[in-house]
């Protein structure tokens, strides 16, 4: 057997994965990373809206900060995130716009002057200061106050992510192509690396590392209909799963995107709404503002995409062989605008529909797109329950996002996580607690299971096939697990994902090659994507209330009292049918923004009993810093640091080097 030795092992070679090694590797440790595809092919690649952070430099974005991305963040989770976490993010967001910036990320910038833009259906002149002119400029998107999210063009997470190879390159990182980690080797509390697949000899390696990061994306393809890459299989999160140890959280949690083409799934992106396009009925209706009157087409996704679906099963859809849709519209934009602002949608548009958005309208449908759910993290990124394994991006449930995630704030995660926790795991290796003794019985003892494990597959008795339980098990997910929830299509989703489980015992794969064998690849991970969709829609089973993109027609009402808990999944023992849920709650007395109505959706809701205390003890810090009382004066630190400490303190949660004020235009202090 191979054995093949660094500090950190990463699994993933998308944005989150490469800032990770980057950041590792710039403290002085070795660093392998490891990609099913070549780095540049990553998924991060389809981002194509933007990503946010309060830099405050255009006219719409004028007073933008930390604290109103921070709210804006608390309030598109549905109260369902951890808020020491996001403002960890929303304060690292503005230093990773501009590292980009200075590694050559080509972001739109501001021109001075007078500006065509549309708002609400309207043209209108937006001016900007020539004070602004050159520097970053952000355009709107759902659940937002200002305008936020830093762009280049359609194709933002494009020029992120070959920027960012070609930054790990630089840095002589080695990424270890076609190469997927088949389980993890640990002893139980312990993680000391993985063992390897090559995709193209088939070849088992064993990989052992200090620190072994999941960086490895969503787990959108457990559905049909999905904008998800054909990797985004969750197999990160598998792998933690399939320690019995690690845990997932809130794997019910998941994202339906407003604007899928219809019928393909392909995303077109936020940005269409955020520059003024629109959402029509069959008879050309604007709908959204009959709904979300203030917000329209830029509520929260999980909201738009609710009643577009709402909107159709009032009869208002579009008719189709392939079934009902709806139309977004962004004629009105013109095509200068579409030719260099979106220019990735008219390609998509013209590739898979045959269209000119230009002229025509855009056929669309919810859809799948990302996954909030993910390996459960502490603040550092690394299991709370097993040591040395840490995650970031998509693939982790760190948790920023809780029950729903605002658009521009994914590829926005995995640029933060990663210079976050890269900070965290060389502080781990640097510790006594880095220190790896792993025997070889133990490497040998995973190595010859994921032997076994391969060899089973080629059982002539048996004949399942994994391509047809794949697909039937996306069609339970779509159809049983989808937008609207209730118990009686749960249940039934349950029932069907246990007995697709039961005929994966008995897959049979034909052909022996060792190397490329795409039967043999979707025969072990359709086993492992039946337990996570069997974790997620048990999980949405379990939770009685609706919360963000978690919506259940039988329980209406987010119920705090209940339910402001996080799901953390775990599948101790094979021979399981069903993962194992635990709850942690979050702590209401400690949150910056207690509980309360996120400005969009429905006001109802079941309150926790600490919510009104916390809620009068919040006003009272703000109402006795507005007094500016004099004992709280200090000439070391600034109004704003004490109000902060006074409600919830987190400076100390970030590494040193991030620590830094971020600098705007117009500055408070
Ligand atoms: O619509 C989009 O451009 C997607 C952005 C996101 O998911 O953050």
């Amino acid at each position: 057997m191979k054995i093949i030795q660094t500090d950190t092992l990463i699994l993933g070679g998308g944005l989150a994965g490469l800032r990770t090694a980057i950041g590792v590797k710039r403290r002085g440790f070795d660093v392998i990373i490891l990609s099913l595809v070549p780095a540049k092919r990553s998924h991060s690649a389809a981002a194509q809206g933007g990503m946010q952070a309060s830099l405050g430099n255009s006219v719409k974005g004028k007073g933008d900060n930390e604290t109103l991305h921070f709210a804006d963040t608390v309030k598109g989770s549905d109260w369902g995130a951890d808020q020491d976490v996001i403002r960890m993010f929303v304060d690292t967001a503005p230093k990773a716009v501009r590292e980009l910036a200075a590694w050559g990320v080509p972001w739109n910038r501001i021109q001075q002057g007078d500006h065509q833009s549309v708002i609400d259906g309207k043209q209108v002149t937006l001016t900007e200061s020539a004070q602004s002119h050159g520097l970053l400029t952000a355009r709107n998107f759902g659940g937002t106050q200002k305008w936020r999210t830093c762009y280049v063009s359609d194709g933002t997470g494009h020029s992120m992510l070959y920027n960012m190879s070609n930054q790990a390159i630089a840095h002589d990182i080695p990424v270890h192509e076609r190469m997927e980690a088949m389980s993890l080797i640990h002893d139980g509390q312990r993680c000391y690396g993985a063992i390897v697949r090559n995709l193209m000899t088939g070849e088992l390696i064993a990989y052992v590392a200090k620190s072994t990061c999941i960086a490895t994306g969503g787990f959108g393809r457990l559905f049909r209909s999905t904008t998800n890459a054909v990797i985004n299989e969750g197999m990160g999160a598998a792998l933690a799963l399939e320690t019995g140890i690690a845990e997932l959280g809130n794997m019910e949690a998941v994202q339906f995107h407003p604007t899928a083409i219809f019928p393909a799934g392909i995303l077109v992106t936020e940005g269409c709404r955020g520059d003024g396009g629109l959402l029509l009925d069959a008879k050309l209706h604007r709908f959204m503002p009959d709904y979300e009157p203030e917000k329209k087409e830029l509520a929260s996704r999980d909201v738009v995409s609710r009643w577009m679906e709402t909107h159709i099963a009032k009869g208002f859809g579009v008719k189709s062989r392939f079934g009902d849709h709806l139309w977004l519209d962004i004629r009105l934009l013109g095509k200068t605008h579409i030719d260099t602002h979106l220019r990735e949608v008219k390609e998509i548009c013209r590739h898979f529909l045959g269209i000119d958005p230009v002229k025509d309208l855009i056929p669309v449908r919810p859809a799948q797109h990302y996954s909030m759910g993910g390996v459960r993290t502490n603040f550092t990124g690394q299991s709370p329950t097993l040591a040395g394994m840490f995650s970031m991006g998509e693939a982790a449930c760190w948790d920023m996002h809780g029950f729903n995630r605002l658009g521009g704030n994914s590829v926005a995660e995995t640029v933060v996580s990663g210079m976050i926790v890269s900070e965290y795991i060389a502080d781990f290796i640097e510790s006594p607690e880095g220190d790896i003794a792993v025997s070889s019985a133990l490497i040998e003892q995973f190595h010859k299971k994921e032997e076994n494990l391969l060899a089973s597959f080629s059982n002539k008795t048996h004949s399942e096939n994994p391509f047809m339980l794949m697909r039937e098990m996306q069609e339970v997910m779509t159809v049983y697990v989808a937008i609207f929830r209730d118990e009686s299509r749960l249940q039934q989703g349950v029932d069907k994902l246990l007995a697709l489980r039961k005929r994966a015992e008995k897959i049979y794969v034909a052909s022996n090659a060792k190397g490329a064998n795409p039967a043999l690849v979707a025969a072990y991970r359709v086993q492992r994507m039946l337990k996570l969709a069997l974790c997620v829609t048990y999980g949405a089973l379990q939770r009685r209330e609706s919360r963000g993109a978690h919506s259940r027609q039988d329980y209406p009402l987010r119920d705090d009292k209940n339910w402001l808990k996080r799901t953390l999944a775990t599948w101790p023992n094979e021979q399981d049918n069903l993962p194992t849920l635990n709850y942690e709650s979050l702590n209401i007395s400690k949150m910056e923004m207690a509980p309360g109505w996120r400005g969009y959706g429905t006001k109802d809701r079941i309150d926790h009993p600490d919510t009104l205390l916390r809620q009068a003890q919040v006003e009272q810090i703000h109402q006795q810093f507005a007094k500016n009382d004099p004992s709280d004066k200090d000439e070391n630190t600034t109004a704003s640091t004490r109000l902060q400490e006074a409600l919830m303190p987190y400076k100390h949660l970030l590494p040193p080097s991030l620590q830094g004020d971020n600098e705007r235009l117009t500055q408070e202090k």
